[in-house]
């Protein structure tokens, strides 16, 4: 079942996105390890301001579902996705029929609201950075024990409004996201990204830093 690594770089080379579950539940001490490893993350003036809320009953779950279902109306359009054909086996295809089920499926599994307090302040970006980095690690901590997740907009959009009335998240707190979990159908494989070299400047916004980081 468990895809396990105590490795820290393939532990975040392959921590990708999972969206294909198995419907073996998540065990309490898995998920609190994910939890625990969450509130090892920085937060400005180590304020710790910040709350987890695990959804697993079934109302909860329910609502979940709702807000999936109304995020997915949006994405559809912006990525110009559709269900894909049953003999399509273009790598689009596969993706688009992975994030189907994750949506479909939504009200079937557990799942993590990350939340974050307000302070008057502090900017919605300065506060995601205080909220951001539990989130990864839950994620990190989500991999390295063979879990697999996925960052979802679910608490966003229409979602949002339903899922603070669901759990009675207080209007002093930013709803920052929500993660998915559950056992993987399928493999953790290494993540896909563009080069380095894209990313990286040295100096001057400008400037290469091509001799740094093959260097
Ligand atoms: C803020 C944020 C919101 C996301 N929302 C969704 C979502 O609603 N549905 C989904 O299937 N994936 C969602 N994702 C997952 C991304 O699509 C995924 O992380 C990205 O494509 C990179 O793929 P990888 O994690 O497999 O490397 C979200 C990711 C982030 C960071």
């Amino acid at each position: 079942m468990s895809d396990s690594t105590t490795d820290v770089w393939e532990t975040m080379s392959t921590a990708r996105t999972i969206r294909r579950f198995t419907d073996e539940p998540v065990d309490d001490a898995t998920l609190t390890k994910c939890l625990r490893a969450a509130t090892w993350a920085p937060s400005g003036a180590n304020a710790q301001a910040w709350k987890f809320v695990v959804l697993r009953s079934p109302e909860l779950r329910a609502v979940v579902g709702k807000a999936a279902a109304h995020a997915l109306d949006v994405i559809e359009p912006v990525y110009g996705m559709s269900r894909p054909a049953a003999d399509d086996d273009s790598r689009r295809a596969r993706n688009n029929r992975a994030t189907y089920e994750l949506h479909d499926r939504a009200g079937e599994f557990t799942s993590v609201l990350f939340a974050q307090q307000r302070f008057e302040t502090a900017s919605e970006l300065l506060l995601g950075g205080s909220i951001f980095p539990a989130m990864q690690n839950f994620l990190l901590a989500a991999r390295a024990q063979g879990l697999g997740a996925c960052l979802t907009s679910w608490a966003s959009y229409e979602g949002e409004a339903l899922l603070r009335e669901a759990v009675g998240m207080p209007s002093d707190w930013v709803l920052a996201g929500h993660v998915v979990v559950g056992w993987p159908r399928g493999s953790h494989g290494p993540v896909r990204r563009r080069p380095l070299s894209d990313f990286v400047a040295l100096d001057h916004w400008d400037t290469p830093a091509d001799r740094l980081t093959t260097g």
